[in-house]
């Protein structure tokens, strides 16, 4: 081909317009969304086969439906795509720790907190999950199990205390309770005012913004001081504070000042606790409606784990059945349901145009349930997970749980080892039944929830 015809086939090459979804004038496709996203999502998936425009608060954005385009704006070319701006609202909270930062400030941090996550380490922090597991499920078991059980909020008091447990250690001793609670309150009002569509400025005294900045303080007493501790001590603690005070840039040999450690303790709070209860309370839900599962399940955890209250963390990396329930749990309902990125510059996606300053979004849930790629989507089959099984042959992106490209969830080990501690002593102390009369839907919010919380009637085994 000459020069000039090569020429000629680019800046010819047709770029169409990405097939808009019709709505309402000027709302487009709000309320819709709005309403009831997740049925729209379905309806929008049988239509169209690769990308749709939709309309949503005001904003143009961009669905893909198919792996290799969900891999191209999170990996492929993720250096166009930034944090899009329902991050700015959480930086209020959470400061600018690795969810909210982007840029050059994103990659240095992630660079610093990555070995915090790295196997080895996280294999330290799993005897405090397992010995925080044994006291709550000590706990439980003294409660009355002739009422069903909120599992939903009992999975939540769990991962909030591994999680505080895991990130500040002994430090924690007779304060877990207040400092749980106001970061709790923290992460809380940071989700309500996402999801508010009226935000009052933060110096105004409304009863909220107030409670706000009670509870940062609170946060930040305790986070200031304990880092001012840990620095006079000159110690090396195993703990994940611990690990991000030693941190040192291998480029530049900086170490983190106190600023970044505590936007990084609170960010790690917030990103990793919820996520992990509400995923934990939908995979009780799942077990309470296939108990051939739940009995395969307890057999592995039997065997496996014997009957010692603490078992020997090593033991818990054997329980591969538990994970791929865990997997296959993520999978139905992944807590981070769908994905946001705002393009920098025009990204072309075959022959579409992303235009610069619109949104890309990435959808988790629709991957995971599209009959291309999962037979019977529907269905709960933790055996598509099995060594070598239909997920091993399946395109990377096909699955993504904890998304992907550089800005893949840091705490993914971390989360499904949690998982697998959780699941397993669970399933090995008690029998699980489904409560009469609830029925449960999801509700996706900025966590995929059950619209009600999730009770089961346990029962000692
Ligand atoms: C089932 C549990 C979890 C799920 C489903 C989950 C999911 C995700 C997803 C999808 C992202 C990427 C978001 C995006 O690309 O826009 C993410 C990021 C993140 N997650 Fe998780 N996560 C879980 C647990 C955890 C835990 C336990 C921790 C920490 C201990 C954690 C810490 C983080 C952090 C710090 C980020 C931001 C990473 C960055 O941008 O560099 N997550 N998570």
């Amino acid at each position: 081909m000459s020069g000039t015809a090569f020429l000629m086939e680019t800046t010819a090459a047709p770029t169409h317009p990405v097939p808009l979804h019709p709505g309402l004038p000027f709302l487009g496709n709000t309320l819709a969304f709005v309403r009831d996203p997740l049925t729209i999502l379905h309806t929008l998936q049988r239509k169209q086969d690769r990308i749709v425009h939709l309309r949503i608060g005001g904003r143009n954005q961009y669905l893909v439906f198919q792996p290799e385009d969900s891999k191209h704006i999170l990996q492929e070319n993720n250096r166009n795509y930034g944090r899009s701006p329902a991050f700015e609202v959480l930086k209020i909270f959470l400061g600018n720790g690795l969810l909210t930062s982007d840029g050059d400030f994103w990659r240095r941090q992630r660079r610093l907190a990555q070995p915090a996550f790295h196997r080895q380490k996280l294999a330290a922090l799993a005897e405090t999950m397992i010995a925080e597991t044994a006291d709550w499920l000590d706990t439980l078991k003294s409660a009355d199990l002739t009422q069903p059980v909120n599992v939903s909020q009992a999975f939540m008091d769990v991962t909030m205390r591994i999680v505080c447990k895991t990130l500040f250690g002994s430090d924690t001793s007779g304060k877990l309770d207040g400092l749980s609670h106001a970061l709790d309150s923290l992460n809380y009002l940071a989700n309500s005012r996402m999801l508010s569509p009226i935000r009052f400025p933060m110096s105004w005294p409304t009863p909220n913004n107030q409670r706000s900045k009670r509870a940062q303080r609170q946060v930040d007493t305790f986070i200031y001081g304990l880092i001012d501790q840990r620095r006079k001590q000159h110690e090396d603690k195993d703990d994940l504070l611990g690990m991000l005070l030693s941190a040192e840039d291998e480029e530049t040999g900086e170490r983190m000042s106190d600023q970044q450690l505590r936007d990084e303790c609170v960010t790690i709070f917030s990103a990793g606790h919820e996520t992990t209860a509400v995923s934990m309370a939908w995979t009780i839900y799942l077990l309470t409606k296939h108990p051939d599962i739940l009995t395969r399940l307890q057999a592995e955890s039997q065997t496996v784990l014997g009957d010692a209250r603490i078992p020997p963390a090593d033991a818990f990396r054997r329980l591969i059945y538990t994970l791929q329930v865990v997997q296959e749990s993520l999978r139905l309902y992944p807590p981070a349901w769908i994905m946001s990125r705002r393009a920098r510059e025009d990204d072309h996606i075959g022959p579409y145009t992303i235009p610069a300053g619109d949104t890309a979004l990435v959808c988790p849930y629709l991957l995971h349930r599209d009959p291309a790629n999962w037979p019977e989507p529907e269905r709960f089959d933790p055996d598509r997970f099995a060594p070598g099984g239909p997920k091993d042959k399946l395109h990377s992106y096909a699955y993504l749980p904890f998304g992907g490209g550089p800005r893949l969830c840091i705490g993914n080990q971390f989360a499904l080892m949690e998982m697998q501690i959780l699941l397993a002593l669970f399933v090995r102390r008690f029998d699980i039944n489904r409560a009469s009369g609830q029925t449960i839907t999801p509700k996706p919010l900025i966590t995929l929830r059950p619209n009600q919380p999730i009770q089961a009637v346990l029962s000692n085994r």
